[in-house]
């Protein structure tokens, strides 16, 4: 670990989330705990309708929690202002968005008129030509879009990423560049990954750290290494053997 990594940036204390269906009460999360490193990627994986994507939604309250809380750097997500800590807790999901016009539109986005902006370098970081700049946003394939994505979110300087499935609409040589562009990012950037992933290899590839969650819960958290090769838990065992549904 870089000593960029000693910092926890988020931290979650029995983090809930309670929905109304079909007239009961049900928890999409229920009462997670942990502390995400700074720098560090972390995976999240578990079986489909685990609550992965209501966790993410959580860290940057794109929805709100019904229980516990939720830290950033010491102080409590509802204590920011949403769209101030959008900006540095940055959600990118499975289908890139890009706004009509250029990749340059696109990257200007957040900040129109910025002199500053160095559409170059920003496209350089995520492993686009800088020609790309002045493309339609519409002819780039999925997978230069969603770098293309990345570069967007990169202008605001975020200090984390959450990334919801941000492969599985790519072909595999589109995914293993993004995943080479995650890890330049959290290793060159001392970026905080927090990725929801199906894919137990894409977590191994990844590396850092994986948390598990069944039915809304934190079942096992530790090394990726260790949890997708060998998990403590019974319900551990079945997801790496594709038993869970
Ligand atoms: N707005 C909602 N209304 C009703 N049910 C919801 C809502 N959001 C999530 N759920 C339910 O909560 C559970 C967790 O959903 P979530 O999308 O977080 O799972 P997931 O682990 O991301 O699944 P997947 O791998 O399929 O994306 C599921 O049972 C889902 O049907
Ligand atoms: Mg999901």
């Amino acid at each position: 670990m870089s000593p960029c990594n000693d910092t926890i940036i988020i931290e979650t204390r029995d983090l809930s989330r309670e929905i109304a269906r079909d007239g009961t009460i049900f928890k999409t999360v229920d009462s997670v705990s942990y502390r995400f490193n700074k720098g560090l990627i972390h995976n999240i994986v578990g079986p489909s309708g685990a609550g992965k994507s209501s966790f993410l939604r959580l860290l940057n309250r794109l929805d709100e929690a019904t229980g516990g809380e939720a830290l950033f750097y010491d102080r409590l997500l509802q204590s920011y202002d949403p769209t101030e800590l959008r900006k540095k807790i940055s959600m990118l999901f499975q289908t890139p968005y890009l706004f009509p016009g250029t990749v340059r539109d696109n990257l200007n986005y957040c900040c129109a008129g910025n002199q500053k902006l160095d559409a170059e370098n920003l496209l350089d970081r995520v492993g686009l030509k800088p020609e790309f700049v002045n493309k339609d946003a519409d002819a780039l394939s999925v997978g230069e879009k969603q770098r293309v994505a990345v570069a967007r979110s990169l202008v605001q300087e975020p200090e984390v990423l959450l990334l919801d499935e941000p492969t599985s609409a790519l072909d595999p040589t589109s995914s293993r560049r993004i995943e080479e562009l995650i890890l330049s990012l959290a290793q060159g950037l001392c970026l905080t990954v927090i990725i929801v992933t199906h894919n137990p290899e894409q977590a191994l590839r990844l590396g850092g750290r994986a948390l598990l969650l069944v039915e809304g819960k934190l079942i096992e958290s530790g090394s990726a290494n260790e949890i997708l090769t060998s998990p403590s838990t019974e319900a551990g065992r079945k997801y790496i053997n594709r038993e869970l549904a």
